[in-house]
């Protein structure tokens, strides 16, 4: 997290970027609230806006059959009709019933501990803009296409909902131990680039595959990717790579196996992962460990 920007610039909260580069955050973070949360301003999006939404939309919906989970498929509706960017209210309402979550605005990338506390309110923040038209097929931060719609329908299945806060709490208390480098691969090759393995074959439901038209068909069915099954100190010992499609996938048989797995106090288990790196090393994006089951496609 780069704070370059000190508080007191603005009226709102520091605006937040990761990684390296001088490109400065995009968003609006002059009306954000202490929380990071902002309003939508829905009337603020232009007819470009909604264009650029609507075609996304369209590109990625008739991509899922065959490649994403069913929950996912089963949930998308659930974003409303494609024509223009959804109202996050609108949203919410049918959320907040579903599975007792919300979706809140957000100007942008946010400090990690604002992310987590959201998350364990059952709050997700979804950034307030959308991609320029040359971005289309590519967009460096998350953009409200990105968090609505590869973020939002698993967030109306119980368990998905339910492992969500879990890491929200579980990031909070990850602050506290200096583990969140750790946990963050979990967020990645789950929430972010999870498959799932179903009677019918691999299927995403990682939001950052399910919002990609490119990585979508390649996580599924590209012989080039390794497919690993999740396990909770292999996924926590693996780099990531942030910049080209994934090498490695972690492969989960249910939600309930996630949640479950995830459950447990990972105080100790950060301890035995970091003995692990310490003597063995990270496991490479793409590398397999020996004797390592791996999924076919
Ligand atoms: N069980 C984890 C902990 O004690 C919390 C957690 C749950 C983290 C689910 C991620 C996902 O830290
Ligand atoms: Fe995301």
């Amino acid at each position: 997290m780069d704070r370059r920007f000190a508080k007191g610039v603005n009226q709102g909260v520091a605006p937040v970027t990761y990684g390296t580069g001088d490109r400065p955050p995009r968003g609006d973070y002059a009306n954000a609230r202490a929380d990071y949360t902002c309003e939508q301003q829905w009337a603020r999006y232009t007819e470009a806006d909604h264009d650029t939404y609507r075609r996304l939309y369209t590109r990625q919906l008739q991509q899922l059959p065959g490649r994403a989970c069913d929950e996912f498929i089963a949930a998308v509706q659930q974003l409303g009709t494609p024509d223009r960017i959804p109202r996050f209210d609108a949203v919410s309402e049918r959320l907040l019933k579903a599975t007792g979550w919300q979706i809140v605005g957000v100007p942008g990338l946010i400090p990690e501990e604002a992310f987590f506390a959201l998350l364990a309110a059952r709050k997700f923040p979804v950034t307030d803009w959308i991609r320029k038209p040359e971005e289309f097929d590519y967009v460096v931060e998350p953009d409200v296409f990105h968090d609505l719609f590869g973020h939002v329908p698993l967030l109306f299945n119980p368990v998905f909902a339910d492992y969500m806060q879990a890491y929200g709490a579980g990031g909070l208390k990850a602050s506290r131990l200096d583990a969140c480098e750790l946990l963050a691969r979990l967020y990645w090759y789950t929430v972010e680039f999870g498959l799932i393995a179903t009677p019918q074959g691999l299927r995403a439901y990682g939001a950052g595959i399910l919002s990609s038209a490119g990585e979508l068909p390649h996580s599924v069915h590209s012989p080039e990717p390794q497919r690993v099954a999740f396990g909770l100190q292999r996924l926590m010992r693996s780099r990531y790579r942030i910049d080209t499609f994934q090498a490695t996938y972690f492969v989960i048989d249910s939600f309930q196996q996630l949640f479950d797995a995830t459950a447990p106090d990972f105080t100790p288990v950060y301890a035995e992962v970091r003995a692990r790196i310490e003597r063995d090393g990270e496991v490479e994006a793409g590398q397999v460990l020996p004797g390592e089951r791996l999924f076919a496609v």
